[in-house]
């Protein structure tokens, strides 16, 4: 990597040496210029001498934030190494089936009990992981500001929030909500629910942390510039909770507020049943450190993560890391060996999560390629049409390795996974918005109650059902007039 010439001390170039350099200007901050420069990556000082006061003053503190060595071996790593197949004896884990039999449902009759006692003692806070920068979506702002539901168009975080004064009126409780951000979206996200007077929770009870950062870098190394003063920077992936839950001091906030678990869950997901009190109870039930939700995969080549022992241990492992023959391995029933599909719903236990915490070690990362804007050596903006940068994100499921003790449930997709990832296709606002409808369409036909549907099982209309009115298809059964006639159109 060349030098930028204003950082040239060259004695025969006068002009170079009155300009000013950022070691000259910035003493202190020597060794983490030093850093930069030792890492190949002094092109971040290329508009030093254009830049203003200020803007020096972040690019130093930017500069400064950033781990170097840490940088240079993932870079290394996503260049250099090709990915390895899994290694060692893979099995499939076990799993506390949907219940079909009477021993079953009785088991999660047990389970939710237990769960209802935990919540109701206040032992449970809801964790939501919202710090994503959520490119694929490509929205002017927080993915948890989109409007989603099918008719009212609450937010996303406004139909998180109803959820959580549902659960609460019916157990008398209040839950603290804690909501993870990035530097990129958290004062945003904060802004949006001072706005919206917190949805009509308790403002107190609504905790907001940011997560790390890291540099985004290019196919060949080099840290990108998105001005010239400004490293582009992006979240260090959901498995950066950990790290920013023990250095915010989040886990002793919960610990002072009397929380044992926390229930997480991605903000994306518009189906989660936020606290659900039969995952709360098993894992209670099992001594669990940490649990996860799955559900069956759609195909052999889905590409989600698939959760897996290895050598006894639990992991989550990307589709393609199974061999072709496990990919489509069956069992007797016929059914895939290898089929449980993470959804990123867990619980985890605070005890584990501060001896994880203490551990103090470094994640693993993952390099995920991405289309990133960025100011090429000219200074011009560029807004690359196909994927041009490398960021680096750690995921919450690595820490399975530390985990002792796991209950992993099956739950159905239709019920409790849809996640808004793209803007259109599949995971988009129109197929949550279709998921919606049709679970709303099945627990009003539960109670009686006429849907029409088209050929592929989708409600033919319009439904949208309030947290407040009904938070799953008991209560709607419950609450509902028998005698309502669906006219395409209906707003509970
Ligand atoms: P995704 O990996 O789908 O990322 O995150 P994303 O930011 O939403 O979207 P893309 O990949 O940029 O298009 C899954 C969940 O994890 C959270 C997200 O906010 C989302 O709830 N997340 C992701 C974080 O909280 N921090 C991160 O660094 C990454």
């Amino acid at each position: 990597m060349n030098l930028p010439n204003s950082l040239i001390d060259s004695p025969v170039n006068n002009k170079t040496l009155q300009r000013k350099t950022p070691e000259k200007e910035y003493p202190a901050y020597k060794s983490y210029i030093k850093n930069a420069f030792d890492a190949g990556q002094a092109h971040i000082f290329r508009w030093w001498n254009e830049i203003t006061p200020s803007e020096k003053k972040k690019l130093i503190s930017q500069t400064a934030s950033i781990d170097f060595c840490l940088i240079k071996d993932l870079v290394n790593d996503a260049l250099l190494k090709t990915p390895q197949p899994v290694r060692g004896n893979i099995t499939p884990p076990h799993i506390i089936p949907i219940p079909k039999n009477d021993f079953e449902k009785g088991t999660a009759q047990r389970a939710k009990q237990i769960g209802e006692g935990s919540l109701r003692k206040g032992e449970v806070a809801i964790l939501t992981v919202a710090g994503g920068d959520g490119t694929r979506l490509g929205i002017n702002g927080p993915k948890g500001t989109f409007p989603i539901t099918p008719i009212v168009r609450k937010s996303i975080f406004q139909l998180h929030a109803e959820k959580i004064r549902a659960i609460q009126q019916r157990y008398s409780i209040c839950i603290p909500w804690y909501i993870m951000t990035s530097e990129n979206n958290g004062p945003t996200t904060q802004g949006f629910f001072q706005s919206h007077r917190f949805f009509g929770l308790d403002p107190q009870q609504v905790c907001f942390f940011t997560q790390g950062m890291l540099p985004v870098v290019d196919l060949q190394g080099n840290l990108l510039m998105d001005s010239k003063s400004n490293i582009v920077m992006s979240p260090n992936g959901h498995g950066g909770t950990i790290i920013a839950l023990g250095e915010k001091g989040i886990l002793d906030d919960m610990e002072r507020r009397g929380i044992k678990h926390i229930f997480y869950h991605q903000v994306d997901n518009v189906l989660i049943k936020i606290a659900d009190p039969i995952f709360v109870g098993y894992h209670l039930m099992n001594h669990a450190e940490m649990s996860l939700k799955i559900v069956k995969k759609c195909h052999p080549e889905e590409k989600v993560g698939i959760v897996v022992n290895i050598n006894g241990h639990l992991q989550v492992i990307e589709y393609s890391e199974l061999s072709r023959e496990d990919m489509y391995a069956k069992k007797e029933d016929g059914t895939l060996t290898f089929n449980a599909a993470n959804i990123a719903v867990h619980m985890m236990n605070i005890e584990f999560l501060k001896k994880v915490h203490q551990r103090g070690e470094t994640p693993p990362y993952h390099a995920a390629i991405k289309r990133v804007p960025y100011l090429n050596e000219n200074g011009m903006t560029i807004i690359p049409e196909k994927n041009n940068a490398i960021k680096f994100e750690s995921f919450i499921f690595d820490i399975l390795k530390h985990v002792q003790k796991s209950v992993i449930m099956e739950v159905l997709r239709e019920d409790e996974f849809s996640p808004v990832k793209n803007m259109e296709g599949e995971n988009s606002p129109a197929t949550s918005r279709q998921d919606m409808v049709n679970l709303f369409g099945r627990w009003l036909r539960e109670a009686g109650i006429s849907i029409p549907t088209d050929s592929q099982g989708n409600v033919i209309g319009l439904i949208e059902i309030c947290p407040s009115f009904a938070l799953d298809e008991d209560e709607l059964r419950n609450k509902v007039d028998r005698r309502l006639q669906f006219n395409g159109n209906l707003n509970l």
